[in-house]
């Protein structure tokens, strides 16, 4: 995002000049001023793991000198070839935001939420473009970020400051988005697909993802199914098994099925743009959008006097936390997962243990999460 045309004051550069030291404004691609400039696109694009990811000519005094603050800063020398890869992840990054607008639009509906949001780019992003409620969630404190970045904007993007647990399987508090975004996280969590499966519970009509897939994919590992661990985590060094390892590749194919499993009928692939990143680091990316289907654009339902043989059949709708919310008969059930398989036509359904009984599929997934709050 450049921000030089909201014309940002000099207090505001130099908070983003300390937040950007401070680790909290660096990764992501916003331009400030001509002096301070920030991103991970050149370490992307050159594969130079370090070269730095904040062009800042004079930062301020206090860190002069200490070894975290210049693993952050870029060697002038490089300034160039900074800022223009830089504004081919700000590319990439708005045609993310496009992709959504373009099959969802207009975005000014629309709420939505960023796990894993970092500095806060997508929800500005949205916020930008008037989205009804925009959110991102991080286990870092973006706190002071967000402040700033929404003062410079005129924006109101919420950030909240939880992050996903992967021994409960959960983000605390968190409620449904039209549209949930995940880019970049999957890749370091030892659990994508658990994870995939909260976010995919959570998103009420799409989920947009972007991920790793693989380093060394060719074109006939499309259809493979796989998940890749890394080695132990090294920026999350205080995981402990088996939620450790990083760098995790999923294969496109595992990807475009989980979202076709969890009811995402429709998929766009993210296609790279002239200007975007290279060719050869954005093809070991996959980014998927998922659309539930559109309901007032379903056929009409036929009224039926009885329930007739569909109605008799137990049919999944969805899966949220650990349990299956299930129609069965013209009632919905939440069937707690920890039951196993179960033919629930030969059993008496209302007495299974934890059953959760409902008049429609929302009113059982309410009554689940007021039991997980
Ligand atoms: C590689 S960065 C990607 C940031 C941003 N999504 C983007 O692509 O620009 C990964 C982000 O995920 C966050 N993160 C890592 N594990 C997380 C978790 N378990 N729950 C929430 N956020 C997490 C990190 O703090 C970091 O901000």
């Amino acid at each position: 995002m450049d921000l030089r045309t909201y014309q940002p004051t000099a207090a505001q550069i130099a908070t983003a000049k300390d937040l950007a030291c401070r680790g909290l404004l660096c990764y992501q691609p916003f331009i400030f001023s001509d002096a301070l400039q920030t991103g991970a696109g050149y370490e992307f694009a050159t594969g130079k793991e370090g070269a730095g990811l904040v062009y800042c000519p004079d930062p301020p005094v206090e860190y002069l000198g200490s070894p975290p603050v210049q693993r952050l800063l870029i060697d002038r020398s490089i300034k160039d070839d900074f800022a223009a890869h830089n504004q081919s992840l700000r590319v990439l990054y708005d045609s993310m935001v496009d992709l959504i607008d373009q099959h969802l639009g207009p975005i000014s509906d629309l709420t939505m939420a960023d796990i894993g949001c970092c500095a806060g780019y997508f929800p500005l992003a949205f916020a930008k473009r008037g989205a009804r409620r925009a959110v991102g969630y991080d286990l870092v404190d973006y706190g002071p970020t967000f402040n700033l970045l929404n003062e410079v904007l005129r924006t109101r993007a919420e950030f909240v400051h939880q992050g996903y647990i992967p021994e409960s399987q959960r983000i605390k508090g968190m409620d449904t988005f039209d549209v949930i975004v995940s880019i970049a996280v999957l890749v370091h969590l030892s659990d994508p697909l658990q994870h995939l499966a909260l976010l995919g519970s959570l998103a009420k009509r799409a989920i947009f993802v972007w991920t790793l897939t693989s380093s060394d994919l060719n074109p006939a590992d499309d259809e493979k199914m796989f998940i890749r661990y890394h080695s132990v985590n090294r920026y999350y060094e205080h995981s402990k098994f088996p939620f450790c390892f990083d760098v995790m590749q999923i294969s496109p194919a595992l990807l475009k099925t989980s979202l076709e499993m969890m009811g995402f009928t429709e998929i766009y692939e993210l296609k790279n743009t002239p200007d975007g990143m290279p060719e050869g680091w954005f093809n070991t990316q996959r980014g998927y959008l998922g659309i539930r289907p559109d309901p007032s654009k379903s056929a009409p339902k036929v009224t039926q006097p009885e329930f007739g043989l569909a109605d008799s059949i137990p049919r999944l709708i969805r899966a949220i936390a650990d349990y299956n919310v299930v129609s069965l008969r013209g009632q919905f059930w939440g069937v707690p997962q920890a039951l196993g398989p179960l033919d629930l036509t030969t059993v008496e359904v209302e007495k299974l243990p934890g059953i959760i009984a409902g008049r429609s599929p929302e009113e059982v997934v309410e009554k689940i999460r007021a039991i997980r709050r």
